[in-house]
């Protein structure tokens, strides 16, 4: 595996993509495409992290994200354990604070955290003395999936990011994904576009560094890629939508729509999707669609994360962080 040896990661955690300037992000990236390399070998196993302990620790359901955490480690020959919040002693009244101080006891190298609380991560990141990394907290922050979704983008447009167009639709308030996507989109000079019916744009959208729509056949006109995103019924009050037949008529991703966009537009979709809901099942199986090279990024992306962390020589001689 090729590596910048040279390059100093000063981040003891991940929490978003705010915290990457521009050189780090692109570190990051360059070390994800070397981890995409060892994911096509026949044999997927670098010696990196032998030694190392990760803790997984998904206080929330994921499928694609503890699992391809989980792969990310092993393949660089950490050792992983997973913690649900079924099984654990949260389930008997014991505090995430302490939860956390008692994983560290057992000296992880790095604990990833999925939680339904945003500021979770960060909470535990200013607690403990090993990395943390947010697989997603609450509605705020999925760091790891923007960076996917930057990756597998990087993967179709090279470094030609300035002066693109990307849509994100679909349910953006109770959307985790979409705020990091859009300053980390933004901040590499994609026009970022947002639509939704109105109760599912975020409070203070107008603050955003995107143009805001609620009506699709306007906002995917000549577009580069959309990203459809999950409506999450789980996460919503009543009465945002009254019907799921109409939302599904207006804002479910359609052939009619793509036909307005850019020629060689993408579909991306962070996952789980709904077929119907968010995109056509038409498009979802469609070459367009480059949801599952999403999830193959996924794995590379977090094992750059993971070794990353797990390798960075701490800022002073004590290990102290
Ligand atoms: N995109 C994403 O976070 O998917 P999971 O919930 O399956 O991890």
């Amino acid at each position: 595996m090729q590596h910048d040896a040279f390059f100093h990661w000063r981040h003891k955690d991940l929490l978003d993509v705010d915290q990457l300037t521009r050189e780090e992000l692109f570190h990051l990236l360059d070390t994800a495409a070397n981890m995409h390399e060892i994911n096509e070998r026949p044999v997927k196993k670098a010696p990196v992290l032998k030694g190392k302990s990760i803790v997984l620790f998904f206080a929330e359901p994921s499928t694609r994200t503890k699992t391809s955490f989980d792969m990310a480690g092993k393949r660089l020959s950490a050792d992983t354990f997973a913690l649900a919040k079924s099984g654990s002693s949260l389930q008997k009244g014991e505090s995430l604070r302490d939860t956390a101080l008692t994983l560290q006891a057992m000296n992880p190298d790095v604990i990833v955290l999925r939680h339904s609380s945003s500021g979770a991560a960060r909470f535990l990141a200013e607690h403990l003395r090993c990395g943390v990394v947010n697989a997603g907290d609450g509605w705020h922050a999925h760091p790891t999936q923007a960076l996917l979704d930057v990756f597998s983008l990087r993967r179709v447009w090279g470094d030609d990011f300035a002066g693109k167009t990307l849509l994100i639709l679909g349910d953006a308030a109770h959307s985790r994904v979409c705020r990091s996507n859009v300053p980390l989109l933004h901040s590499l000079g994609v026009n970022v576009r947002l639509c939704a019916p109105r109760t599912l744009l975020p409070a203070g959208v107008e603050n955003w560094p995107a143009e805001v729509f609620t009506d699709l056949r306007r906002a995917v006109a000549g577009v580069d890629a959309v990203m459809c995103l999950r409506l999450q019924l789980e996460r919503q009050q009543a009465g945002l939508l009254p019907d799921l037949r109409e939302y599904s008529k207006r804002f479910c991703l359609a052939p009619r729509h793509m036909e307005l966009a850019a020629p060689g537009a993408r579909i991306l979709h962070p996952g789980p999707f709904l077929r119907g809901l968010d995109l056509s099942s038409e498009l979802a199986d469609s070459p367009q669609a480059i949801i599952l090279n999403q999830v193959a990024a996924g794995v590379a992306v977090r094992m750059a994360v993971l070794f990353l962390l797990a390798t960075r020589q701490d800022a002073t001689p004590n290990g102290e962080c």
